[in-house]
């Protein structure tokens, strides 16, 4: 479980809120979505999570105890983090990138590749093929693809993604949601998966936290936000699409 109890974060000594007073519970096993546009805070809260930011205020849990009491490499192991433009490194091959966090951890070299070929086979790239390259011989998909699995090497229980298929075309990024839906059965993880897409947030979450200007607006299951949106924003927010789509319907 994560918990956030009144967090805020201010990036200039309490001028401007990047996130304000945010209390928010991520259950054991469920995907909880952060939606909201550009700059609302999203980044910002998945990093204070594993400790790469530090908030200004408030307090936050991972697995029932304050994080700033734990152990922040020990913490980051029980946390995968998928990074907002993927984030490979580029003088590594696909294999070392998955590897890194358990070769941090200091387990041995055969273990590790054995670990990371098991774990590209599980988000459809073939190791014969892929293990070898490095990120610049890859498609973005494949390097996204190569991003979920490094998240995945330590077995965390927790799972931080950061816009992990934003970069994608409509048609691979589908593909990528239906493969994480397959191994959100099989892993059981406990994710907080970021994104600005309405479709994308209605289609992986067991629930659905809004942020605007860093402030949290709704947050519930989708049944919940469709049938009674908390705020004209969030009421806006869902009618956009079937508006759009009634504008296109009107022009052909
Ligand atoms: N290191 C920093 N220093 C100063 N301001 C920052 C810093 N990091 C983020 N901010 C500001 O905090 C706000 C929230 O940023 P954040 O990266 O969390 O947004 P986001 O919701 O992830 O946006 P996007 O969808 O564009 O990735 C923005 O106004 C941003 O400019
Ligand atoms: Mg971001």
């Amino acid at each position: 479980m994560i918990q956030l109890k009144q967090v805020s974060k201010s990036f200039d000594e309490g001028c401007t809120y990047a996130v304000k007073d945010l209390s928010l519970r991520v259950n054991t096993g469920e995907t909880l979505v952060l939606l909201g546009s550009s700059g609302c805070g999203k980044t910002t809260t998945l990093k204070m999570i594993n400790r790469l930011i530090e908030p200004t205020e408030g307090c936050i849990e991972v697995g029932g105890e304050d994080i700033l009491k734990q152990d922040p490499v020990v913490l980051r192991r029980r946390i995968g983090y998928v990074f907002q433009g993927i984030g490979l490194f580029p003088h590594m091959t696909v294999e070392q990138n998955v590897g890194l966090v358990p070769q941090i951890s200091g387990e041995p070299i055969e273990k590790r590749n054995a670990n990371a070929h098991q774990l590209l086979e599980m988000v459809g790239l073939h190791p014969e093929t892929f293990a070898n390259r490095f990120p610049a011989e890859l498609s973005g998909g494949q390097q996204q693809r190569v991003g979920v699995a490094r998240a995945l090497a330590a077995d965390p229980d927790y799972l931080l993604m950061d816009e992990p298929f934003g970069a994608l075309d409509a048609l691979s990024r589908e593909l990528l949601q239906q493969e994480l839906l397959d191994l959100k059965k099989k892993l059981e993880k406990t994710i907080v998966f970021v994104t600005h897409d309405i479709f994308e947030a209605l289609l992986l979450s067991d629930r659905i936290a809004i942020l605007h200007q860093g402030r949290l607006e709704q947050v519930g299951t989708k049944k919940d936000i469709l049938s009674a949106p908390a705020t004209p924003f969030v009421k806006d927010l869902f009618s956009k699409p079937a508006r759009q789509l009634a504008d296109f319907q009107e022009m052909t």
